[in-house]
């Protein structure tokens, strides 16, 4: 009798695990399989009153239908009869809704709602209610993450809206389809079946952003090409924007400077004059016959062989304020990136490490590049002008301190880029949760205006912080790490990120427990002995890939080019910042960066009691300690350990929480289809195997400087550095656009 009984519910078991491929996302609207739940869902949700009339409003409504009939495995009755609805959905202008909403805080502006529950004749009555129908849009998406959260929606009361008005993910897509720093296959723009084939995934990838309150997409890389803003390519641009649109989806494209001669026939692209000016006029008026709703442009100019203003001897502000004025008559944004580095430092290649580190403190430190170029800048841009600046001041490592650009541009909106790819962060095979690390970067205290001037602060238009008034444009862009792989990013736990960005970028005083919990139950299951397991090795996985890669401050050791794996000992680059020998600077005495006074000085770009936290090498937070000194080898850390035990303990540390996490993630397989978990249990061993390489290469690299043994408590390393310096990786992805 047991052994039938275990079979059946062996059988049962399985069913319900069906297979997945990763496709729904976190949308995927299963029944709920907690039957008190559902019980109570279904009394609770019986007809819906949703009157529709746009294309925003019947896309909301379509979802709506689909969400609950399938979570709630029941076919809903929507009507638009005022009466005897159970959730009432739709306008606060509405007089019905606006008496059911009194007393709530009616400031959602234009995308915000509300979501609250009501007695009315001793009944239970729901109400999403908004300003507009993007407003109403986003509440349908929360109800239904509601409900697929399994939360309480009887006492429901939530109001809510976004902190940034542009929350913008960035392709880096090129036109041949190749991503670069994509990791999960090629772009899914098919341009060679636009504008004629819509595929399916166009209006799933909307649905997704929509979801999580992303609402602008830049569709190319920022290494641009000119070609998209011809006619032909406009069409197909056309095509994806009309498909977007229904879910409060803008459109922009990279601009690349030179389009005028390349495109446009004209012999120079110096924005003063005037005929390039006419050029860009025309060619905007002529995108939004296109695309009468167009966002704008993103442009890297001056930057990595990108063409830019400086070329003709013009400033970053006269390249962005040409676009600006060719927008502004249609509202259209003009995001200019600050991710720049001086052109001097090309000339310092130096293939001797110690010849490079001692030219470079006295000439350059490239994180000093944007803040010298752009601070000057401040109050020269005109009003549609967003500066795009990365949220480091290097280049998305996977830890940096925050760009000192934030907050000190006070007359210029700032908007913050993250990276969602993780073209540092393992790449397509490490399980990294980014949260922290949004979370780290808008929580970083400026001190700006005084203590508590977050950088998400000083970015977000709150009328009281002085670099902004209310009016000005604000935003948020994060480098897209989807692909046309089935399940979008590649490694499953990617769509976390893509997931975190999003829900963050709308409400940063999320948590990113609360936001990982939340990805987790509508990705795989509410079931608690998953969500909290698969919990911890999220929120710790962050802090997990810097112990293995860049511990205690160090930045770009990796592979030249592909960034794939450590290369500490690479000093052979095209320019001396392209080095790792640049950034670590070993030497006989110690290792890190020297950006006191007596180095680089880049910590004078801080305001003095943001600096005060990093000045001292005695007092800095030791998660940026070789960021912001060179420190002896023998210096006492405050675990009463040496530096170079220290960075012995913590890489030891990052390799150990792998194979913590790998343990963890064996017990959770009967919580797990087997296609997820398996494809989740084999990319943790190959991210234990690279754990171990970083490990072993960087720490038998910096042995050749500290001259101290490995304590003997660790394993040792299974190769000689000679080995992991004779590794090549012609396959390693993500580099096909450079
Ligand atoms: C990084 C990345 C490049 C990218 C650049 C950018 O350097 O490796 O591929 O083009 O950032 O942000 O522009």
């Amino acid at each position: 009798m047991k052994r039938i009984c275990f079979v059946v519910c062996f059988l049962i078991g399985a069913t319900q695990l069906s297979a997945e491929d990763g496709y729904r996302l976190w949308l995927r609207y299963d029944k709920i399989d907690n039957r008190e739940t559902l019980n109570e869902y279904r009394a609770l949700i019986t007809t819906v009153q949703f009157p529709g009339g746009s294309p925003v409003l019947d896309a909301a409504k379509k979802e709506l239908k689909q969400g609950l009939e399938g979570l709630l495995e029941k076919k809903i009755n929507f009507t638009t009869d005022e009466k005897n609805s159970s959730l009432y959905v739709g306008k606060l202008s509405a007089p019905f809704l606006r008496s059911a909403v009194t007393g709530k805080d009616r400031n959602i502006g234009n995308e915000g709602f509300v979501i609250v529950s009501k007695k009315i004749n001793s009944k239970i009555v729901l109400f999403i209610a908004a300003n507009s129908d993007p407003g109403i849009l986003y509440g349908v998406f929360h109800f239904l993450r509601l409900l697929q959260t399994h939360q309480n929606i009887r006492q429901v009361n939530i109001t809510t809206s976004p902190k940034f008005q542009n929350r913008i993910l960035n392709h880096w897509d090129n036109l041949n389809r190749v991503v670069e720093r994509g990791y999960a296959g090629a772009s899914i723009w098919n341009w060679h079946l636009l504008p004629g084939y819509i595929d399916r995934r166009y209006i799933d990838y909307a649905r997704a952003n929509a979801s999580i309150g992303i609402n602008g997409t830049v569709l190319t890389n920022v290494n641009a090409n000119a070609q998209v803003l011809t006619k032909q390519y406009l069409e197909k641009v056309a095509a994806l924007a009309n498909t977007f649109r229904p879910y409060n989806i803008k459109v922009f494209l990279t601009a690349r400077f030179s389009a005028p001669i390349e495109i446009g026939g004209l012999k120079t692209a110096d924005p003063l004059d005037t005929a390039v000016q006419r050029w860009w006029k025309d060619k905007v008026n002529e995108i939004y016959d296109y695309i009468p709703d167009f966002g704008g442009f993103l442009v890297k100019a001056n930057s990595e062989g990108q063409p830019g203003p400086q070329n003709y001897k013009r400033t970053h502000a006269d390249g962005a304020n040409m676009f600006a004025d060719a927008l502004a008559r249609h509202n259209g944004l003009m995001m200019w990136r600050a991710f720049v580095y001086d052109i001097a430092a090309t000339q310092t290649t130096n293939t001797e490490s110690q010849g490079i580190a001692a030219l470079a403190y006295s000439l350059n430190d490239r994180i000093k590049q944007a803040y010298n170029e752009f601070k000057p800048l401040d109050g020269k841009f005109r009003e549609n002008v967003l500066i795009q600046v990365k949220n480091g001041p290097l280049d998305f490592q996977p830890r940096e301190p925050f760009s000192p650009l934030f907050g000190a541009m006070t007359q210029t909106p700032v908007m913050m880029e993250f990276q969602i790819t993780q073209e540092y962060l393992g790449q397509g095979t490490h399980l990294v949760y980014e949260a922290p690390l949004f979370k780290e970067c808008f929580d970083s205290d400026t001190y700006v205006n005084g203590k508590g001037s977050t950088v998400a602060s000083v970015i977000d238009g709150t009328p009281d912080n002085s670099s902004t008034d209310s009016h000005r444009q604000t935003g948020v862009a994060g480098v897209s790490n989807i692909g046309n792989e089935r399940n979008w990013t590649g490694h499953p736990f990617g769509q976390a990120n893509w997931y975190a960005f999003g829900r963050l970028t709308w409400d940063y005083d999320l948590s990113a427990a609360q936001v990982a919990d939340e990805w987790l139950r509508q990705t795989f299951t509410n079931n608690i002995a998953f969500v909290e397991p698969a919990k911890r090795m999220m929120l710790t996985s962050r802090e997990t890939l810097v112990n293995y890669m860049t511990p205690l401050g160090l930045h770009h050791i990796m592979g030249t080019g592909h960034h794939y794996g450590p290369a500490p000992w690479v000093n052979n680059a095209g320019r001396a910042d392209w080095n790792p020998v640049y950034y670590h600077r070993a030497d006989s005495i110690g290792i890190g960066f020297d950006r006191t006074e007596k180095g680089s000085n880049a910590l004078s770009q801080y305001s003095p009691e943001a600096r005060k936290q990093w000045e001292d090498v005695n007092s800095c937070d030791e998660r940026y300690l070789l960021w912001f000194h060179h420190v002896p080898w023998s210096f006492k850390m405050k675990s009463g350990r040496t530096l170079w035990e220290e960075l012995c303990f913590k890489y030891n540390t990052g390799v150990d929480s792998v194979r913590w996490m790998q343990k963890t993630w064996l017990t959770l397989k009967n919580y797990v289809d087997e296609e997820r978990f398996e494809q989740v249990k084999m990319l943790l061993s190959v991210q234990e195997n690279e754990a171990v390489w970083w490990r072993n290469a960087c720490l038998l690299y910096f042995q050749t400087f500290s001259k101290m043994a490995i304590p003997p408590i660790y394993e040792k390393p299974n190769h000689d550095l000679e080995y992991y310096k004779s590794l090549r990786f012609p396959f390693a992805p993500g580099n096909g656009g450079l």
